[in-house]
């Protein structure tokens, strides 16, 4: 099963870097399939447990040092002391299940805002984990639906002049990484 999940992580090309996840969830899965996955993330995970705010310019990997997407370089968590109850739960089941192929800095700083968009790419990535043969509980699908929905009113529409700035830092440090790995790779 471990095997299984790295061929797949190793496939896709995405490193596991930041570890935020998972504290306190594991054995805790909702739902038989949601609960193999976090027992599977578990095992490759089981080296960390504490929180880490990884900053934007620590280099993943010796090759493609820059991650596809500019918004891959924000922070991979959120503060959420401030959030409801139920969607700091929610938070917990988002970072345990999209925080895996790719850190969860991909959702959390994406440009994306709508319910329905993110019920999209929820979607999609469902579709990807199944391809792998990880199921993904309904119930977690909404879950993450709506913490994402929720985050984004928090963090993209009401405080919207700062995400943009932000949003305008990440894809010029993206751009630099770029340049960097054009230009500063002689092999
Ligand atoms: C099975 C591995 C896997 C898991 C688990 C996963 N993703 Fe992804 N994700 C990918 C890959 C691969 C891409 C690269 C773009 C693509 O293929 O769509 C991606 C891309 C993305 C993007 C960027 C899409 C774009 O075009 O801007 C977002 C946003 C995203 N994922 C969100 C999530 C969310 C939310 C979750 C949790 C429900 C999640 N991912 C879980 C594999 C995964």
């Amino acid at each position: 099963m471990k095997k299984l999940v790295m061929a797949l992580l190793d496939s896709l090309g995405f490193s596991l870097s930041p570890c935020a996840c998972l504290s306190g969830r594991q054995g805790r899965g909702e739902g038989e399939g949601f609960g193999v996955f976090v027992l599977l993330t578990g095992l490759l995970l089981s080296a960390c447990d504490k929180k880490v705010s990884s900053p934007p310019d620590n280099h993943p990997q010796s090759e493609n040092a820059t991650p596809p997407f500019y918004y891959d370089l924000g922070s991979t968590t959120v503060d959420v002391s401030g959030y409801p109850e139920k969607q700091r739960e929610n938070y917990r089941v988002f970072m345990a299940v999209c925080g895996t192929c790719h850190t969860a800095a991909r959702p959390l700083n994406a440009p994306y805002i709508d319910r329905d968009v993110w019920k999209r790419y929820v979607h999609k990535m469902h579709l990807k984990m199944k391809g792998h043969g990880i199921e993904l509980d309904p119930g977690d699908e909404e879950k993450i639906e709506d913490f994402l929905a929720y985050d984004s009113q928090v963090r993209k529409i009401v405080k919207k002049e700062e995400f943009q700035t932000h949003q305008e830092k990440l894809k010029k440090l993206f751009e630099e990484a770029r340049e960097k790995d054009r230009t500063g790779k002689s092999n």
